[in-house]
């Protein structure tokens, strides 16, 4: 989505500054805003969207907003540009624009994950008890084929500590081992979970069955033992591995964000998937029925991976959370790039995350979604132009004269 591009007669021009540091707790050296890390070596550094100083960044993990800080963890090589020896990274911020990169919190450190922490979720089993769900991919034998994924469950080493910034890993993982019948190298990627209607939680891990894409369903009564259960949530023939499945509700009416276990004749749920197989997160709108735990689509030729897409750019393994600080869903993204493993190598790093976006019902449709930059984005704009006159062609080049910025939005 590029947000600020419309075709009008009339357009503004915001011009943003970099808003200055104002957290001092110990930070290795990142802001992510800051336009200073652009030099003549470094052109493609980002204004405003999350990236570590350096290296490989992949998928967002463990959203949360916690004693008034927002916990962005991603997947995250410490040691290249290139993906492996995967971590969870973590940065908290204020306001979503500025981040600080804290220790890593999980590291490949116990035989059921020595191979990488990969993806996950957090999900609040109280409220001051948020708990982390990733995948482990462990070292049962040293051949490609037999590293297998497993679920392993992480909690906070002191949850009065606003910035959790150590993180312990439970002695019974790996919580989930593949089930017979999955692939144990397809086996990964819990979403944060939900209550159902006989109260107990749920979460859905991704896979594939042959070729059709499958999201799994787990039921838990303690959040450490989880059965599967007898269906699965969705699946949706011939669409490959399923990873970073999305599960949430949103209102039909209005934009207010529901926190994950809300269900009621007021809400309806988005599922989503990141397709392995091109790429791209395809997600659908449909009703969640708690007491048999079925989701049926709104319009099944709109179906996961064979219908609408949250983004038709460089956008992947996104994951969406409740911030319950505003009442709002909030939508991040991996911007997978699109230069060469040599480049990155060269420059240092790659990928970025998506701006993060507010999620809410399409209320024409019901059966889409709309997607908007936090309105915190523009607490940057730091003056704007209006010029009138102008006819922008579609599919051309307007070059527009007078307007100068480091960083230019277009209305
Ligand atoms: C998606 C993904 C996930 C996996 C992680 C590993 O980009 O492949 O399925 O957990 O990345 O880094």
């Amino acid at each position: 989505m590029s947000p600020f591009i419309s075709v009008c007669a009339c357009c503004w021009f915001f011009v943003a500054a970099s808003a200055s540091r104002d957290l001092t707790y110990r930070d290795s050296d990142i802001l992510s805003l800051n336009t200073a890390q652009r030099t003549s070596e470094q052109p493609y550094r980002t204004g405003f969207h999350f990236q570590p100083t350096k290296n490989w960044m992949n998928d967002p993990n463990g959203l949360m907003y916690y004693k008034g800080y927002y916990h962005l963890f991603y997947q995250w090589n410490p040691y290249g540009a290139v993906w492996g020896t995967i971590t969870w990274g973590h940065a908290v911020s204020t306001d979503m624009l500025q981040w600080h990169i804290l220790d890593v919190a999980l590291a490949p450190d116990q035989w059921y994950d020595i191979n990488g922490c990969w993806t996950g979720s957090a999900t609040f089993v109280a409220a001051n008890r948020p708990v982390l769900i990733y995948t482990g991919w462990t070292n049962i034998s040293s051949s490609v084929e037999h590293k297998i994924q497993v679920q392993a469950v992480a909690v906070p080493h002191d949850s009065e500590d606003p910035l959790l910034q150590k993180w312990i890993k439970v002695n019974d993982n790996p919580i989930l081992v593949a089930p017979i019948g999955i692939d144990p190298t397809e086996f990964r990627d819990p979403t944060t979970a939900w209550i159902g209607a006989d109260g107990k939680w749920r979460m859905v891990v991704g896979s594939k069955r042959k070729e059709d894409g499958v999201a799994l369903l787990y039921r838990s009564s303690d959040f450490l033992h989880w059965h599967k259960a007898e269906d699965p949530l969705h699946s949706v023939v011939d669409t490959g591995m399923w990873e970073c499945p999305d599960f949430y509700p949103v209102s039909i009416g209005g934009q207010n964000g529901l926190d994950t276990s809300v269900n009621g004749p007021d809400v309806i749920h988005v599922l989503k998937a990141s397709l392995a197989n091109d790429k791209h997160d395809y997600y659908v709108v449909g009703t969640y029925n708690s007491d048999y735990d079925t989701f049926t689509p709104a319009d099944s030729s709109h179906n996961v991976g064979i219908g609408l897409r949250y983004d038709y750019g460089k956008f992947y393994a996104s994951k969406t959370f409740y911030d319950s600080a505003k009442g709002r869903r909030i939508l991040f993204g991996w911007v997978n790039e699109s230069s060469s493993a040599k480049n990155d190598i060269v420059k240092g790093w790659s990928s970025l995350q998506g701006f993060p976006r507010k999620i809410w019902l399409n209320g024409e449709t019901k059966s889409s979604i709309l997607q908007w930059p936090i309105q915190e984005i523009e607490t940057l704009r730091r003056r704007s132009d209006s010029l009138s006159g102008i006819f922008l062609e579609a599919n051309s080049v307007t070059r527009v004269t007078g307007v100068e910025g480091a960083q230019v939005s277009i209305e």
